[in-house]
């Protein structure tokens, strides 16, 4: 198949590209290089033993997708783009509407007019919101979103859900990721991402290089085994190999399918840490301090739903996620 990858060069989309390639699938990539830099396709081509079509521009540029589509017969749409820092979406909700939204509204509208109806979406466990219970499963109804960034998520379910309601030839898959971490095992591909990262293993990144002093820990009296939050981190080569199985099991299948893509396993901050000590040899100084706002104790998937129907799972361990974190650090 054809696949045109929104956000392609960023960190889950290319190593998903990577994945494409050695499935023997045509990759395109159109993203701006917001959050990314162009040469990440020339590593995509290394590791993925192919070549690829690269496009530099925005999901918000109606002519410029409508002559993409118009040069590539393309099967399916794999859309990553998109703004992704909580924090931040909290200072610029406009930015992140217009956007997250925004951008998907112009894909699908030339997508419609290009009659390609085959999307994977890159969703996120934080639909789930506060209210539903662990392990998240498929079928518990969404949650209320803590800030804008999760605000667009919710909405854009609803509005691939709408479409398919409005025309049922779409054929639609939500991925709720949990928490992607790690990195490609060739230390050619990692998270890189621009200005102050706010997720965990990036801030360990930057304890472990020395660029900062320690790692602050938010809250450490939760009602978890030793008293940090829990989450479910999974390998983003594992998640990339996740989007191949979707991608082929929904095209020429109309309907939205719903997956959780994370390993059904939750680990605490300090669990982490520790596991990137033993893998790494790097000590990484820890203080508790207050909890982060928005924050809940326990977020970890229900994982069956895509072991029976789309015969994946997770397969890398928290230690490979550190080594390969670590590896990628050390070449940069
Ligand atoms: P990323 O920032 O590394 O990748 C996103 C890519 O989209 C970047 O290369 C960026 O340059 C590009 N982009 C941004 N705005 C664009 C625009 N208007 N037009 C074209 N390209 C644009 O992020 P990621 O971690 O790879 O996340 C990919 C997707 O997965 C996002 O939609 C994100 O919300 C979602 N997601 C990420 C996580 C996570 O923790 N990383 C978790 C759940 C969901
Ligand atoms: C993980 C754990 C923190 C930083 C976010 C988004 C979610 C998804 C993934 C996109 C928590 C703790 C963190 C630090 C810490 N992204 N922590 N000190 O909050 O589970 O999920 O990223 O869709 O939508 O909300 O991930 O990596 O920020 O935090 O103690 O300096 O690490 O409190 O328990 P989170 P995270």
């Amino acid at each position: 198949m054809l696949i045109l990858v929104t956000g392609g060069t960023g960190f889950i989309g290319s190593h998903t590209c990577v994945e494409l390639l050695k499935a023997g699938h045509g990759v395109i990539i159109l993203d701006n290089l917001y959050n990314s830099k162009k040469d990440t396709a020339a590593r995509i081509e290394a590791l993925g033993g192919g070549k690829l079509v690269f496009y530099e521009g925005d999901i918000r540029d109606r002519a410029l997708l409508d002559s993409v589509f118009a040069r590539h017969a393309i099967d399916a749409v794999i859309h990553f783009a998109g703004l992704k820092a909580v924090g931040e979406s909290c200072a610029k909700p406009l930015e992140y509407y217009g956007v997250n939204i925004g951008g998907t509204v112009t894909l699908c509208e030339a997508m419609r007019d290009a009659g390609c109806k085959a999307m994977v979406f890159s969703s996120s466990a934080t639909v789930y919101g506060s209210e539903n219970f662990v392990p998240f499963r498929e079928d518990m109804p969404t949650g209320k979103a803590t800030n804008p960034y999760g605000s667009t998520k919710i909405i854009i379910e609803q509005l691939l859900r709408d479409l398919l309601a409005s025309d049922p030839d779409w054929q639609i898959c939500l991925l709720r990721y949990f928490n992607p971490v790690g990195a490609h095992p060739s230390g050619q591909l990692g998270e890189d991402p621009n200005g102050i990262p706010n997720n965990l293993m990036p801030i360990i990144s930057e304890v472990a290089l020395g660029r900062r002093d320690c790692l602050q820990v938010f809250g450490g009296d939760y009602d978890t085994p030793d008293g940090t939050g829990v989450r479910d981190y999974i390998h983003v080569v594992d998640l990339a190999q996740g989007h191949i199985r979707a991608l082929e099991n929904i095209v020429g299948a109309p309907g939205c399918a719903i997956y959780n893509l994370g390993t059904g396993k939750g680990l605490s901050v300090l669990e982490l840490v520790r596991a990137f000590t033993e893998a790494t040899g790097v000590e990484i100084p820890c203080k508790i301090v207050g909890r982060r706002p928005g924050d809940i104790a326990y977020c970890y998937a229900d994982v069956s739903k895509a072991k029976r129907e789309l015969d994946w799972e997770a397969r890398l361990s928290a230690a490979d996620m550190c080594a390969d974190v670590w590896r990628w650090l050390l070449r940069q």
